[in-house]
């Protein structure tokens, strides 16, 4: 959209031809005709032409005018330009197709960036509308959020209470299984004819396989919003949840605080059942790693809500969920993986295509993995440096085992943002000192891609049977069975190999 001192400047030009037409036209028109009629005729056309220019455009700027007084008049207000400062605040930010960039970023009311970015250390405001790109260190944007297309986040705040993260920044390649898991859900798209709603789904999947991205990008769907018209909630579990406190949240979403004060668990629960009763609301559980932990919820789900749970786990999805309603989410196609680096390091795939291509097999697709090196490999090459040896680096797994891991994967209980290993380590923890060990041996004689059967298991393992602890680890998520044999992802091998070197 052209900006309104563009256009008021167009408007003032074409008022001023229009009237000094006289003094301008007619010696103009005689170096092309002495016939006077036909003069004047002419004339007169570009006179009326002038005009009714003139008149369209003041019209849209009217409409504009006025539409913006509907929305509330910026009181910071840039077009096509670029601010950089301290800080910018007031009621509404409105920018045409500019950046905006500035230490604070603070609105009463909307901020709405055109085409470009909002880059801030801090961005607030109520809505957030932007075309291509909204970046900040810290994002608190406490009513709607609107996503443009992308969205950078060094470091997010909480998201309210009971409420799903926002819209994922980047979400590639997972039309199918948004339409599947939609289907499921009894969200249909148009022209398809209503399914059935299944009442448990639980998304499971390799760490890192986008399981919150995709439960946050369903939390945040029209389809979804319009198959559970009372709404959303969303809880982020973790391994050691306080479970009482989060039942609290969702009753205050609910618009009571009468769990804050239930002394237990079972009373708590009971409450929930019956603030969920006759409600059409999906509940998301994000991150079991306990059955017991999504205990609870089910129980509290109604006859009309849906509950979908995600886990790293296939024996808690299992244990929760007949086995055709866990559904599994697999790493992405090479083809997308491929434009996900190129989405976050364009530079480097267009320079090094071949290289790039070998980094996301050698990743095997795992979205996690590529965020991190897509990342890396971006800086890098804005520095300037040469990328061809991080590339090679990076397929080794190694470095991106040491990075830190995407914000959005911010611990939000300690406000930090662990690096790839402390997430991976969440799942070997767990498991005893003997499976721990397997594990890593299974690392350290690892052929490419990590496909082992029992018989190779048995060997590196020095084992009878090889069964019980293969089971254990399919159980936690860190093999995964595939036609008689089992694979070990690349990331999860990198892991295993730096446990053999502890
Ligand atoms: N489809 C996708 N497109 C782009 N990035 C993705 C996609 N899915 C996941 N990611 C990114 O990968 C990382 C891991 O995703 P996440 O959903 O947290 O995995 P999980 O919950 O399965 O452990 C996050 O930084 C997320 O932004
Ligand atoms: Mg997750």
């Amino acid at each position: 959209m052209r900006p309104l001192f563009i256009r008021l400047g167009i408007l003032v030009l074409l008022i001023c031809l229009a009237l000094t037409s006289s003094l301008w036209l007619t010696p103009l028109l005689n170096f092309v005709t002495t016939n006077s009629a036909t003069i004047q005729g002419f004339s007169n056309l570009i006179q009326i032409v002038l005009w009714v220019f003139a008149g369209l455009i003041a019209l849209l700027g009217l409409r504009e005018f006025r539409k913006r007084r509907e929305e509330g008049a910026p009181l910071a207000s840039t077009h096509e330009s670029v601010v950089v400062g301290g800080d910018m605040e007031g009621e509404n930010i409105v920018v045409g197709s500019a950046h905006i960039v500035g230490k604070e970023i603070e609105s009463e009311g909307d901020i709405i960036g055109g085409d470009k970015n909002i880059a801030g250390d801090e961005v607030r405001g109520d809505k957030t509308v932007a075309g291509d790109e909204v970046r900040g260190d810290k994002m608190d944007i406490s009513g709607d959020y609107v996503s443009g297309n992308k969205y950078i986040i060094e470091s997010i705040s909480p998201p309210k209470p009971g409420s799903a993260p926002p819209v994922p920044g980047l979400f590639i390649g997972r039309d199918e299984d948004l339409q599947n898991l939609k289907k499921r859900l009894g969200a249909i798209s148009k022209g398809a004819k209503p399914s059935a709603v299944q009442v448990l789904t639980a998304v499971r999947g390799w760490p890192g396989v986008g399981k919150t991205t995709m439960a946050s990008a369903l939390a945040h769907d029209t389809h979804i919003a319009a198959a559970f018209p009372d709404g959303i909630l969303w809880m982020s579990l973790g391994q050691k949840p306080n479970l009482l406190s989060e039942m609290a949240a969702w009753g205050r979403a609910l618009g009571t605080d009468e769990l804050l004060r239930a002394p237990t668990l079972k009373e708590a629960t009971a409450q929930l059942t019956g603030l969920l009763h006759n409600k059409r609301m999906l509940l998301i559980v994000d991150d079991v790693w306990e059955t017991e932990h999504a205990a609870p919820f089910q129980q509290a789900c109604g006859k009309d809500c849906a509950l979908l749970i995600t886990t790293r786990e296939s024996g808690i999805a299992e244990a929760l969920a007949p086995p055709d309603t866990v559904y599994n989410l697999p790493v992405l196609t090479e083809d997308y993986a491929l434009e996900l680096l190129q989405k976050l390091a364009p530079e480097v795939v267009k320079q090094h295509p071949n290289e790039s291509r070998e980094l996301v097999s050698a990743l095997e697709c795992l979205p996690l993995a590529l965020q991190v090196a897509g990342h890396m490999l971006n800086s890098e090459s804005k520095m300037g440096w040469g990328v061809q040896e991080l590339l090679a680096e990076l397929r080794e797994g190694a470095p991106i085992l040491e990075a830190k891991a995407p914000a959005d994967r911010i611990d939000l209980e300690t406000q930090t943002i662990p690096t790839v290993a402390v997430l991976l380590q969440k799942s070997t923890d767990r498991l005893d000192e003997q499976v721990r060990e397997c594990f890593a041996y299974l690392g350290a004689f690892a052929p490419k891609p990590a496909t082992f059967d029992l018989a190779a298991m048995k060997a590196v393992w020095m084992v009878e049977d090889s069964k019980p602890i293969a089971r254990t680890l399919v159980e936690h998520g860190l093999l995964e069975p595939v036609g008689g044999r089992f694979q070990m992802h690349a990331l999860l091998v990198a892991h295993a190999r730096s446990l053999c070197e502890e």
